[in-house]
């Protein structure tokens, strides 16, 4: 194989062969394709697409080069949830322990924040001890033992992926839909899942903004897991404002706890639930919507989801005691009250600027390598379409220094527009995908 005649037939406008697909990713993961041929394929990628056949080839070699969970012996469904990212969306944090809590097995492998967005590794690290990096052998054997556990893409799993992907972030390559599509499956299919459930988001703060590439993202996602015998349902849900209150690693892990406990925001109750429907009905282990609901209110009525959060704590080497005791998290040495600057209605909280204050606060990061401060963030109770006083408290910034408050202040005087009227927010859950086609979904 000459990389240099599969790029110019993709620069083209040509199509490459599965087997072209397959020794070409393997060959780029084992080192045998440099990188400058990479970023030139991947271009001619992005501006000339893949045809269904060619977005399942790539998939399925990424997935090959390297190692899967094999889980069938567990003899329970097993069922993920990935999220396109948002601001304030710590959604997984409660959905994994209440769907593993119901006895579904629920292999989260997630990623951390970048950009705007934050990650659910990052969120999970700022509870005290909490290891995420566990190997294969040590993620099923807490599979097998709790029937749950948070990890990120360990160097097993996907390799060419992760080498591929770290090239498009620096090429400007990432905004693709086939690659998109094939990047995340390829991570998800290698779970062993019998079933994934996917929130695509929706909106300002998201990062495909017109609602046909959201569709198109799904739709291309369910095509592969149908190619690959797991079925995917997606859910198109909103991120037009942050999700919850909490926009800040330690800040969403005691939002997510509090959540658990049944005292959470009504937003990420309802997005958790909405997505929670969708794992037990594809787990099989509901037998409507309402059955699966009201599994999940009792679950959490009754303390045993918030006890089995604690469980995978512990199995992870963290402290469980912030379950009880959420002080027991990062504690930011300032915080201070921000008060809306005039009367009126709140007309957008706007989750970009939300995230990018969070990563001025240090809470985020630009590059990979940054370090982020867990203790840092906002928690913001103005909601689109309230009517505000002058002077009225709109959040809380939570700094590690004044210049930290200072800056929060300023991101916040950017990201709350208050104005004379509000349009009207986008519907928490507006779509739902799946092999049979796109469902409106109505409000509730
Ligand atoms: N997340 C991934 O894992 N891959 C992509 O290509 C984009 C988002």
């Amino acid at each position: 194989m000459l990389a240099q005649r599969l790029i110019e037939r993709k620069r083209d406008g040509g199509r490459l062969e599965a087997g072209e697909w397959r020794a070409l990713t393997l060959a780029y993961a084992a080192g045998h394709v440099p990188d400058y041929q990479m970023a030139a394929f991947l271009m001619a990628c992005f501006l000339r697409g893949l045809d269904r056949e060619e977005t399942s080839a790539l998939t399925e070699a990424m997935l090959d080069s390297g190692d899967r969970l094999a889980l069938a012996d567990l003899g329970v469904a097993r069922v993920d949830k990935h999220s396109t990212g948002g601001v304030g969306d710590k959604v997984s944090l409660v959905l994994a322990p209440l769907i593993a809590s119901l006895g579904v097995a629920v292999p989260m492998m997630s990623g951390r924040g970048l950009g705007h967005t934050g990650g659910t590794l990052d969120k999970l690290e700022s509870i005290p001890g909490f290891r995420t990096s566990l190997t294969l052998a040590e993620a099923r054997t807490q599979l097998a033992a709790i029937g749950c556990v948070l990890i990120g893409q360990t160097k097993e799993i996907a390799p060419a992926d992760r080498k591929m992907y770290a090239l498009r972030d620096a090429t400007a390559t990432v905004e693709s839909i086939p690659l998109i599509a094939a990047s995340i499956m390829s991570k998800k299919l290698a779970e062993d899942l019998t079933g994934l459930v996917i929130d695509i988001k929706r909106g300002s703060g998201s990062f495909l903004p017109r609602l046909e590439q959201e569709l198109e993202l799904a739709e291309t996602m369910i095509r592969l897991g149908a190619d690959h015998g797991c079925p995917v349902v997606a859910l198109l849900t909103a991120m037009d404002r942050p999700l919850g209150r909490a926009c800040g690693n330690a800040l969403e892990v005691e939002e997510a706890i509090l959540t658990l406990k049944g005292e959470g925001p009504p937003d990420l109750l309802e997005v958790t639930y909405a997505l929670g429907v969708e794992m037990l009905l594809i787990a099989g282990t509901a037998a409507s919507p309402d059955d699966a609901r009201r599994q999940m209110e009792k679950a959490i009525g009754t303390g045993k989801a918030a006890e089995h959060f604690q469980r995978i704590i512990e199995a992870q080497g963290g402290n469980p005691g912030v379950v009880e005791d959420p002080a027991a998290l990062p504690q930011a040495a300032e915080c201070e009250l921000f008060n809306s600057p005039r009367r009126g209605f709140v007309a957008r909280v706007e989750p970009r600027a939300i995230g990018r204050g969070i990563i001025a606060l240090g809470g985020g990061r630009t590059k990979m390598e940054d370090r982020v401060d867990p203790s840092v963030g906002f928690v913001i109770t103005a909601r689109p379409g309230d009517w505000v006083e002058h002077g009225e408290p709109l959040a809380t910034i939570f700094a590690h220094d004044r210049a930290g408050v200072e800056s929060g202040k300023h991101a916040l005087r950017l990201a709350i527009i208050i104005g004379d009227e509000a349009d009207p927010p986008l519907p928490l859950v507006s779509h739902r995908v799946s092999g049979s086609g796109v469902e409106l979904v109505p409000r509730p």
